[in-house]
Protein backbone atom coordinates (compact mmCIF):
# COMPACT_ATOMS: atom_id res chain seq x y z
CA UNK A 1 0.00 0.00 0.00
CA UNK A 2 1.48 3.32 -0.96
CA UNK A 3 0.51 5.21 1.93
CA UNK A 4 0.94 8.65 0.76
CA UNK A 5 -2.34 8.02 -1.65
CA UNK A 6 -3.93 5.38 -0.12
CA UNK A 7 -3.87 3.30 -3.07
CA UNK A 8 -1.94 -0.31 -3.60
CA UNK A 9 0.92 0.54 -5.40
CA UNK A 10 0.24 -2.05 -8.08
CA UNK A 11 -2.75 -1.06 -9.58
CA UNK A 12 -1.74 2.79 -9.10
CA UNK A 13 -2.27 3.24 -12.66
CA UNK A 14 -4.65 1.45 -14.65
CA UNK A 15 -4.83 0.72 -18.30
CA UNK A 16 -7.01 2.81 -20.66
CA UNK A 17 -10.66 1.35 -20.60
CA UNK A 18 -9.36 -1.29 -18.16
CA UNK A 19 -8.26 -2.98 -20.58
CA UNK A 20 -7.47 -6.62 -19.40
CA UNK A 21 -8.29 -6.32 -15.86
CA UNK A 22 -10.25 -8.78 -13.84
CA UNK A 23 -12.95 -6.91 -12.32
CA UNK A 24 -14.74 -9.89 -10.90
CA UNK A 25 -15.17 -13.81 -10.38
CA UNK A 26 -18.03 -15.43 -12.66
CA UNK A 27 -19.38 -18.98 -13.61
CA UNK A 28 -21.75 -17.05 -16.41
CA UNK A 29 -19.85 -17.22 -19.29
CA UNK A 30 -16.05 -16.94 -20.68
CA UNK A 31 -14.50 -15.64 -23.80
CA UNK A 32 -11.17 -16.79 -25.23
CA UNK A 33 -10.12 -14.46 -27.33
CA UNK A 34 -7.44 -16.04 -28.52
CA UNK A 35 -8.66 -18.93 -29.71
CA UNK A 36 -12.32 -17.52 -30.59
CA UNK A 37 -14.29 -19.82 -27.63
CA UNK A 38 -17.10 -18.55 -26.08
CA UNK A 39 -18.83 -20.78 -23.62
CA UNK A 40 -22.00 -20.07 -21.21
CA UNK A 41 -21.68 -21.91 -18.19
CA UNK A 42 -19.25 -24.27 -19.46
CA UNK A 43 -21.09 -24.76 -22.63
CA UNK A 44 -19.82 -24.21 -26.35
CA UNK A 45 -22.13 -21.21 -28.25
CA UNK A 46 -22.26 -23.64 -31.39
CA UNK A 47 -23.31 -26.44 -29.32
CA UNK A 48 -25.86 -24.22 -28.00
CA UNK A 49 -26.39 -22.21 -31.77
CA UNK A 50 -27.17 -25.84 -33.28
CA UNK A 51 -29.64 -27.33 -30.68
CA UNK A 52 -30.42 -25.43 -27.52
CA UNK A 53 -33.15 -22.66 -27.50
CA UNK A 54 -33.42 -18.89 -25.74
CA UNK A 55 -35.67 -20.20 -22.99
CA UNK A 56 -33.37 -23.37 -22.07
CA UNK A 57 -30.39 -20.68 -22.88
CA UNK A 58 -31.79 -18.71 -20.37
CA UNK A 59 -32.39 -21.03 -17.49
CA UNK A 60 -28.61 -22.48 -18.24
CA UNK A 61 -27.33 -18.63 -17.32
CA UNK A 62 -29.44 -18.32 -14.45
CA UNK A 63 -29.08 -22.19 -13.08
CA UNK A 64 -25.42 -23.23 -14.13
CA UNK A 65 -27.19 -26.37 -15.90
CA UNK A 66 -29.14 -27.43 -18.35
CA UNK A 67 -32.78 -27.88 -17.22
CA UNK A 68 -34.83 -30.99 -17.31
CA UNK A 69 -37.68 -31.08 -19.51
CA UNK A 70 -39.95 -30.22 -16.62
CA UNK A 71 -38.17 -27.52 -15.35
CA UNK A 72 -38.08 -25.88 -19.15
CA UNK A 73 -41.62 -26.41 -19.62
CA UNK A 74 -42.09 -24.70 -15.65
CA UNK A 75 -39.96 -21.47 -16.92
CA UNK A 76 -42.01 -21.44 -19.92
CA UNK A 77 -44.99 -21.19 -18.04
CA UNK A 78 -43.75 -18.55 -15.70
CA UNK A 79 -42.66 -16.67 -18.67
CA UNK A 80 -45.65 -16.54 -20.29
CA UNK A 81 -47.11 -15.91 -16.97
CA UNK A 82 -45.22 -12.50 -16.95
CA UNK A 83 -45.77 -11.33 -19.80
CA UNK A 84 -48.25 -8.64 -19.02
CA UNK A 85 -47.41 -4.94 -18.85
CA UNK A 86 -48.62 -2.93 -16.17
CA UNK A 87 -51.31 -0.15 -17.71
CA UNK A 88 -49.78 2.20 -15.61
CA UNK A 89 -46.19 1.41 -18.14
CA UNK A 90 -48.28 1.33 -21.46
CA UNK A 91 -50.03 4.41 -20.63
CA UNK A 92 -46.45 6.07 -20.18
CA UNK A 93 -45.27 4.68 -23.41
CA UNK A 94 -48.04 5.81 -25.10
CA UNK A 95 -47.13 9.30 -24.21
CA UNK A 96 -43.18 8.78 -25.36
CA UNK A 97 -42.75 11.06 -28.72
CA UNK A 98 -43.58 8.93 -31.46
CA UNK A 99 -39.47 10.08 -32.66
CA UNK A 100 -37.81 9.06 -29.53
CA UNK A 101 -35.36 6.56 -29.71
CA UNK A 102 -36.48 3.09 -28.77
CA UNK A 103 -33.41 2.48 -26.65
CA UNK A 104 -34.44 5.48 -24.77
CA UNK A 105 -38.21 4.29 -24.44
CA UNK A 106 -37.32 0.96 -23.72
CA UNK A 107 -34.75 2.42 -20.59
CA UNK A 108 -37.46 4.65 -19.44
CA UNK A 109 -40.48 2.05 -19.34
CA UNK A 110 -37.71 -0.50 -17.30
CA UNK A 111 -36.97 2.19 -15.17
CA UNK A 112 -40.88 2.04 -14.52
CA UNK A 113 -41.61 -0.88 -14.26
CA UNK A 114 -40.24 -1.31 -10.89
CA UNK A 115 -43.03 1.03 -9.61
CA UNK A 116 -45.36 -1.78 -10.31
CA UNK A 117 -43.92 -4.53 -9.24
CA UNK A 118 -44.35 -4.50 -4.95
CA UNK A 119 -40.96 -6.89 -4.95
CA UNK A 120 -38.96 -5.06 -6.70
CA UNK A 121 -36.74 -4.51 -3.76
CA UNK A 122 -36.44 -8.50 -2.88
CA UNK A 123 -32.85 -9.49 -3.52
CA UNK A 124 -33.07 -12.45 -2.00
CA UNK A 125 -31.91 -15.52 -4.53
CA UNK A 126 -36.11 -16.33 -5.11
CA UNK A 127 -36.75 -12.34 -5.08
CA UNK A 128 -34.26 -11.63 -7.61
CA UNK A 129 -35.09 -15.17 -9.72
CA UNK A 130 -38.77 -13.78 -9.62
CA UNK A 131 -37.83 -10.24 -11.00
CA UNK A 132 -35.08 -11.55 -13.51
CA UNK A 133 -38.33 -13.71 -15.30
CA UNK A 134 -40.44 -11.02 -14.98
CA UNK A 135 -37.56 -9.03 -16.86
CA UNK A 136 -37.12 -10.78 -19.46
CA UNK A 137 -40.74 -11.85 -20.31
CA UNK A 138 -42.07 -7.96 -20.32
CA UNK A 139 -38.50 -6.57 -22.62
CA UNK A 140 -39.94 -8.81 -25.65
CA UNK A 141 -43.46 -7.10 -24.86
CA UNK A 142 -42.29 -3.86 -24.53
CA UNK A 143 -40.00 -3.79 -27.44
CA UNK A 144 -42.79 -4.48 -29.27
CA UNK A 145 -45.40 -2.20 -27.88
CA UNK A 146 -42.79 0.31 -28.26
CA UNK A 147 -42.98 0.00 -32.46
CA UNK A 148 -46.26 -0.83 -32.21
CA UNK A 149 -47.31 2.33 -30.47
CA UNK A 150 -45.33 4.90 -32.44
CA UNK A 151 -46.48 3.25 -35.44
CA UNK A 152 -50.18 4.99 -34.11
CA UNK A 153 -50.50 0.95 -33.86
CA UNK A 154 -52.31 -0.93 -30.87
CA UNK A 155 -49.75 -3.50 -29.43
CA UNK A 156 -50.64 -6.82 -30.33
CA UNK A 157 -51.19 -9.39 -27.43
CA UNK A 158 -48.31 -11.85 -26.70
CA UNK A 159 -49.90 -15.76 -27.17
CA UNK A 160 -48.51 -17.88 -24.32
CA UNK A 161 -48.21 -20.74 -26.40
CA UNK A 162 -45.43 -19.42 -28.38
CA UNK A 163 -41.90 -19.49 -27.49
CA UNK A 164 -39.74 -15.79 -27.04
CA UNK A 165 -38.69 -15.49 -30.23
CA UNK A 166 -41.84 -16.45 -31.82
CA UNK A 167 -43.71 -14.41 -29.79
CA UNK A 168 -41.74 -11.04 -30.65
CA UNK A 169 -42.11 -11.26 -34.19
CA UNK A 170 -45.48 -11.65 -33.88
CA UNK A 171 -46.31 -9.08 -31.53
CA UNK A 172 -44.54 -6.90 -33.62
CA UNK A 173 -46.31 -7.94 -37.27
CA UNK A 174 -49.83 -9.15 -35.98
CA UNK A 175 -48.91 -12.05 -38.10
CA UNK A 176 -47.05 -14.96 -37.55
CA UNK A 177 -43.41 -15.59 -38.72
CA UNK A 178 -42.49 -18.62 -40.97
CA UNK A 179 -41.06 -21.73 -38.92
CA UNK A 180 -37.49 -20.96 -40.32
CA UNK A 181 -37.67 -16.75 -39.82
CA UNK A 182 -38.68 -17.84 -35.86
CA UNK A 183 -36.10 -20.50 -35.53
CA UNK A 184 -33.03 -18.01 -37.01
CA UNK A 185 -34.22 -15.32 -34.41
CA UNK A 186 -34.01 -17.93 -31.31
CA UNK A 187 -30.60 -18.62 -32.21
CA UNK A 188 -29.63 -14.90 -32.93
CA UNK A 189 -31.06 -14.55 -28.92
CA UNK A 190 -29.36 -17.53 -28.11
CA UNK A 191 -25.94 -16.06 -29.55
CA UNK A 192 -26.58 -12.80 -27.99
CA UNK A 193 -27.65 -13.98 -24.48
CA UNK A 194 -24.43 -13.58 -22.52
CA UNK A 195 -20.67 -11.75 -23.32
CA UNK A 196 -18.88 -11.63 -19.93
CA UNK A 197 -17.76 -8.52 -18.56
CA UNK A 198 -18.71 -6.66 -21.21
CA UNK A 199 -19.83 -2.72 -21.06
CA UNK A 200 -23.55 -2.96 -20.49
CA UNK A 201 -22.83 -6.20 -17.75
CA UNK A 202 -20.48 -4.26 -16.23
CA UNK A 203 -22.50 -1.45 -15.08
CA UNK A 204 -25.34 -3.50 -14.54
CA UNK A 205 -22.72 -5.46 -11.70
CA UNK A 206 -21.51 -1.89 -10.53
CA UNK A 207 -24.90 -0.53 -9.86
CA UNK A 208 -26.31 -4.23 -7.99
CA UNK A 209 -22.89 -4.09 -6.26
CA UNK A 210 -24.28 -0.96 -4.36
CA UNK A 211 -27.67 -3.74 -3.31
CA UNK A 212 -29.57 -1.34 -5.52
CA UNK A 213 -32.82 -3.12 -7.18
CA UNK A 214 -32.98 -5.14 -10.59
CA UNK A 215 -34.71 -2.70 -12.27
CA UNK A 216 -32.52 -0.17 -11.57
CA UNK A 217 -29.41 -2.03 -12.69
CA UNK A 218 -30.94 -3.39 -15.94
CA UNK A 219 -31.88 0.54 -16.53
CA UNK A 220 -28.18 1.31 -16.31
CA UNK A 221 -27.13 -1.90 -18.53
CA UNK A 222 -29.32 -0.66 -21.17
CA UNK A 223 -28.78 2.55 -21.47
CA UNK A 224 -24.69 1.13 -21.59
CA UNK A 225 -25.73 -0.92 -24.13
CA UNK A 226 -27.47 1.58 -26.62
CA UNK A 227 -23.97 3.19 -27.41
CA UNK A 228 -22.68 2.58 -30.41
CA UNK A 229 -19.08 1.13 -29.33
CA UNK A 230 -21.46 -1.33 -27.71
CA UNK A 231 -24.65 -2.60 -29.14
CA UNK A 232 -25.78 0.75 -30.65
CA UNK A 233 -23.50 -0.91 -33.41
CA UNK A 234 -25.56 -3.49 -34.89
CA UNK A 235 -27.83 -0.73 -36.17
CA UNK A 236 -24.83 1.69 -37.52
CA UNK A 237 -23.80 -1.67 -39.82
CA UNK A 238 -26.87 -1.36 -41.71
CA UNK A 239 -26.43 2.60 -42.14
CA UNK A 240 -23.66 1.93 -43.75
CA UNK A 241 -24.91 -0.67 -45.87
CA UNK A 242 -27.64 1.36 -46.76
CA UNK A 243 -24.97 4.19 -47.44
CA UNK A 244 -22.53 2.15 -49.70
CA UNK A 245 -25.96 0.74 -51.72
CA UNK A 246 -24.03 -2.09 -53.80
CA UNK A 247 -21.04 -4.13 -53.52
CA UNK A 248 -18.96 -2.28 -56.05
CA UNK A 249 -19.12 1.01 -54.22
CA UNK A 250 -17.51 -1.23 -51.25
CA UNK A 251 -14.05 -0.46 -51.72
CA UNK A 252 -14.37 3.44 -52.09
CA UNK A 253 -16.32 4.14 -49.66
CA UNK A 254 -14.43 2.07 -47.30
CA UNK A 255 -10.72 3.37 -48.47
CA UNK A 256 -12.30 7.29 -48.01
CA UNK A 257 -13.57 6.44 -44.25
CA UNK A 258 -10.41 4.82 -43.40
CA UNK A 259 -8.74 7.86 -44.57
CA UNK A 260 -10.98 10.17 -42.53
CA UNK A 261 -9.98 7.78 -39.55
CA UNK A 262 -13.43 7.21 -39.20
CA UNK A 263 -14.34 3.59 -37.00
CA UNK A 264 -15.99 1.01 -39.23
CA UNK A 265 -18.72 -0.10 -37.44
CA UNK A 266 -18.56 -3.92 -36.83
CA UNK A 267 -15.40 -4.30 -36.85
CA UNK A 268 -13.06 -4.83 -34.39
CA UNK A 269 -13.01 -5.81 -30.12
CA UNK A 270 -11.74 -5.47 -26.73
CA UNK A 271 -11.56 -9.04 -26.32
CA UNK A 272 -11.21 -11.21 -29.50
CA UNK A 273 -7.92 -10.96 -31.37
CA UNK A 274 -9.64 -13.56 -34.07
CA UNK A 275 -12.85 -14.68 -35.58
CA UNK A 276 -15.81 -13.71 -33.16
CA UNK A 277 -17.64 -17.33 -33.34
CA UNK A 278 -21.14 -15.36 -32.80
CA UNK A 279 -20.27 -14.27 -36.08
CA UNK A 280 -19.98 -17.69 -37.53
CA UNK A 281 -23.94 -18.04 -37.29
CA UNK A 282 -25.24 -14.70 -38.39
CA UNK A 283 -22.99 -14.32 -41.32
CA UNK A 284 -25.02 -17.88 -42.38
CA UNK A 285 -28.27 -16.15 -41.47
CA UNK A 286 -27.42 -12.69 -43.15
CA UNK A 287 -26.71 -15.05 -46.13
CA UNK A 288 -30.01 -17.16 -45.97
CA UNK A 289 -32.28 -14.36 -45.41
CA UNK A 290 -30.99 -12.55 -48.71
CA UNK A 291 -31.07 -15.20 -50.61
CA UNK A 292 -34.88 -16.38 -49.27
CA UNK A 293 -35.84 -12.51 -49.71
CA UNK A 294 -33.93 -12.62 -53.36
CA UNK A 295 -31.89 -9.27 -51.47
CA UNK A 296 -28.45 -10.47 -51.75
CA UNK A 297 -26.53 -7.08 -51.91
CA UNK A 298 -26.57 -6.79 -48.78
CA UNK A 299 -24.43 -9.75 -47.64
CA UNK A 300 -22.38 -9.06 -50.91
CA UNK A 301 -21.27 -5.80 -49.08
CA UNK A 302 -20.36 -7.40 -46.03
CA UNK A 303 -18.44 -9.65 -47.58
CA UNK A 304 -16.20 -7.24 -49.77
CA UNK A 305 -15.73 -4.92 -46.65
CA UNK A 306 -15.03 -7.68 -44.44
CA UNK A 307 -12.45 -9.05 -46.70
CA UNK A 308 -11.18 -5.61 -47.21
CA UNK A 309 -10.64 -4.55 -43.94
CA UNK A 310 -9.09 -7.82 -42.79
CA UNK A 311 -6.05 -7.01 -45.45
CA UNK A 312 -6.11 -3.45 -44.70
CA UNK A 313 -6.50 -3.41 -40.78
CA UNK A 314 -6.54 -7.09 -39.71
CA UNK A 315 -9.36 -6.70 -38.24
CA UNK A 316 -12.69 -9.12 -37.70
CA UNK A 317 -16.19 -8.78 -37.45
CA UNK A 318 -18.02 -9.01 -34.08
CA UNK A 319 -21.75 -9.62 -33.30
CA UNK A 320 -23.06 -7.06 -34.10
CA UNK A 321 -21.89 -6.74 -38.18
CA UNK A 322 -23.88 -9.14 -39.66
CA UNK A 323 -27.35 -9.23 -37.52
CA UNK A 324 -28.40 -6.25 -38.37
CA UNK A 325 -28.67 -7.01 -42.19
CA UNK A 326 -30.79 -10.57 -40.86
CA UNK A 327 -33.39 -8.12 -39.18
CA UNK A 328 -33.51 -5.79 -41.56
CA UNK A 329 -34.40 -8.27 -44.12
CA UNK A 330 -37.18 -10.07 -41.38
CA UNK A 331 -38.86 -6.43 -41.84
CA UNK A 332 -37.73 -5.16 -38.64
CA UNK A 333 -36.60 -1.41 -38.61
CA UNK A 334 -33.12 -0.34 -38.30
CA UNK A 335 -33.53 1.46 -34.77
CA UNK A 336 -35.26 -1.68 -33.07
CA UNK A 337 -32.10 -3.64 -33.92
CA UNK A 338 -30.12 -2.53 -30.53
CA UNK A 339 -33.29 -3.02 -28.29
CA UNK A 340 -33.78 -6.62 -29.78
CA UNK A 341 -29.62 -6.93 -28.29
CA UNK A 342 -31.73 -6.03 -24.85
CA UNK A 343 -34.63 -8.31 -25.29
CA UNK A 344 -31.95 -11.15 -25.35
CA UNK A 345 -28.92 -9.84 -23.20
CA UNK A 346 -31.50 -9.30 -20.26
CA UNK A 347 -31.00 -13.07 -19.40
CA UNK A 348 -27.02 -12.48 -19.32
CA UNK A 349 -27.43 -8.81 -17.31
CA UNK A 350 -29.46 -10.58 -14.64
CA UNK A 351 -27.71 -14.10 -14.66
CA UNK A 352 -24.65 -11.62 -13.53
CA UNK A 353 -27.01 -9.58 -11.14
CA UNK A 354 -28.31 -12.69 -9.06
CA UNK A 355 -24.06 -13.90 -9.00
CA UNK A 356 -23.23 -10.09 -7.80
CA UNK A 357 -26.42 -10.78 -5.24
CA UNK A 358 -24.96 -14.29 -4.07
CA UNK A 359 -21.77 -12.81 -3.08
CA UNK A 360 -21.59 -9.00 -2.96
CA UNK A 361 -18.83 -6.61 -1.98
CA UNK A 362 -19.40 -2.97 -3.59
CA UNK A 363 -17.18 -2.05 -6.27
CA UNK A 364 -15.34 1.18 -5.94
CA UNK A 365 -12.09 0.99 -7.33
CA UNK A 366 -10.07 4.12 -7.54
CA UNK A 367 -8.90 6.54 -10.07
CA UNK A 368 -5.48 8.13 -11.08
CA UNK A 369 -5.51 11.45 -10.53
CA UNK A 370 -4.13 13.60 -12.69
CA UNK A 371 -5.60 17.43 -11.22
CA UNK A 372 -3.47 19.66 -9.90
CA UNK A 373 -3.08 19.55 -5.96
CA UNK A 374 -2.54 23.18 -2.94
CA UNK A 375 -5.06 24.87 -4.87
CA UNK A 376 -5.61 28.09 -3.67
CA UNK A 377 -9.34 29.58 -2.80
CA UNK A 378 -9.85 32.55 -4.04
CA UNK A 379 -12.70 34.75 -3.92
CA UNK A 380 -14.98 35.26 -6.25
CA UNK A 381 -14.56 39.06 -6.70
CA UNK A 382 -10.62 38.33 -7.04
CA UNK A 383 -10.55 35.84 -9.78
C1 LIG B 1 -20.20 -5.27 -28.75
O1 LIG B 1 -17.21 -6.26 -24.98
C2 LIG B 1 -18.10 -7.04 -25.45
O2 LIG B 1 -18.12 -8.21 -25.21
C3 LIG B 1 -19.15 -6.36 -26.32
C4 LIG B 1 -20.03 -7.28 -27.19
C5 LIG B 1 -21.02 -8.05 -26.33
O3 LIG B 1 -21.49 -9.10 -26.77
O4 LIG B 1 -21.40 -7.56 -25.27
O5 LIG B 1 -19.25 -8.18 -27.94
C6 LIG B 1 -20.91 -6.44 -28.14
O6 LIG B 1 -20.22 -4.22 -28.16
C7 LIG B 1 -19.44 -5.44 -30.04
C8 LIG B 1 -18.65 -4.21 -30.45
C9 LIG B 1 -19.53 -3.27 -31.25
N1 LIG B 1 -18.84 -2.01 -31.60
C10 LIG B 1 -18.43 -1.71 -32.84
O7 LIG B 1 -18.56 -2.48 -33.78
C11 LIG B 1 -17.87 -0.33 -33.00
C12 LIG B 1 -16.62 -0.35 -33.86
N2 LIG B 1 -15.57 -1.01 -33.13
C13 LIG B 1 -14.68 -0.27 -32.37
O8 LIG B 1 -14.81 1.08 -32.17
C14 LIG B 1 -13.74 -1.00 -31.44
O9 LIG B 1 -13.17 -2.06 -32.13
C15 LIG B 1 -14.34 -1.47 -30.10
C16 LIG B 1 -15.08 -0.35 -29.39
C17 LIG B 1 -15.31 -2.64 -30.31
C18 LIG B 1 -13.18 -1.95 -29.22
O10 LIG B 1 -12.41 -0.85 -28.86
P1 LIG B 1 -10.97 -0.92 -28.16
O11 LIG B 1 -10.72 -2.26 -27.60
O12 LIG B 1 -10.87 0.24 -27.26
O13 LIG B 1 -9.99 -0.78 -29.38
P2 LIG B 1 -9.41 0.56 -29.98
O14 LIG B 1 -10.52 1.48 -30.33
O15 LIG B 1 -8.37 1.09 -29.03
O16 LIG B 1 -8.75 0.05 -31.31
C19 LIG B 1 -7.45 -0.58 -31.39
C20 LIG B 1 -6.91 -0.32 -32.78
C21 LIG B 1 -6.87 1.15 -33.10
O17 LIG B 1 -5.83 1.34 -34.04
P3 LIG B 1 -4.42 1.97 -33.59
O18 LIG B 1 -4.76 3.33 -33.00
O19 LIG B 1 -3.85 1.03 -32.56
O20 LIG B 1 -3.66 2.04 -34.86
O21 LIG B 1 -7.75 -0.90 -33.79
C22 LIG B 1 -8.36 0.12 -34.58
C23 LIG B 1 -8.21 1.41 -33.75
O22 LIG B 1 -8.21 2.53 -34.55
N3 LIG B 1 -9.77 -0.20 -34.70
C24 LIG B 1 -10.56 0.16 -35.69
C25 LIG B 1 -11.80 -0.37 -35.42
N4 LIG B 1 -11.75 -1.04 -34.25
C26 LIG B 1 -10.50 -0.92 -33.82
N5 LIG B 1 -10.32 0.87 -36.80
C27 LIG B 1 -11.36 1.06 -37.64
N6 LIG B 1 -12.59 0.56 -37.43
C28 LIG B 1 -12.83 -0.16 -36.32
N7 LIG B 1 -14.05 -0.65 -36.08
Amino acid sequence: MDKAENKPAATAKSPAGLEGVVAAESSVGDVDGIRGVLIYQGLNIHDLAEHSTFEETVFLLWHGRLPKREELDALRRELAASQGLPEEVLALVRRIPRDAEPMDSLRTAVSALAFYDPRSRDLSREGALRTATRLTAQLSVLVASIERLRKGEEPVEPKPELNLATNFLYMLKGEMPSERVARIFDVCLVLHADHELNASTFTARVIAGTLAGMYGAVTGAIAALSGPLHGGANTNVMKMLLEIGSPERAEEWLRDALASKKKIMGFGHRVYKTEDPRSVWLRRFSKEMGEARGETRWFEILERLRELMFREKKLYPNVDYYSGSAYYLMGVPLDLFTPIFAVSRISGWTAHILEQYANNRLIRPRAEYTGARDVPYVPIDER
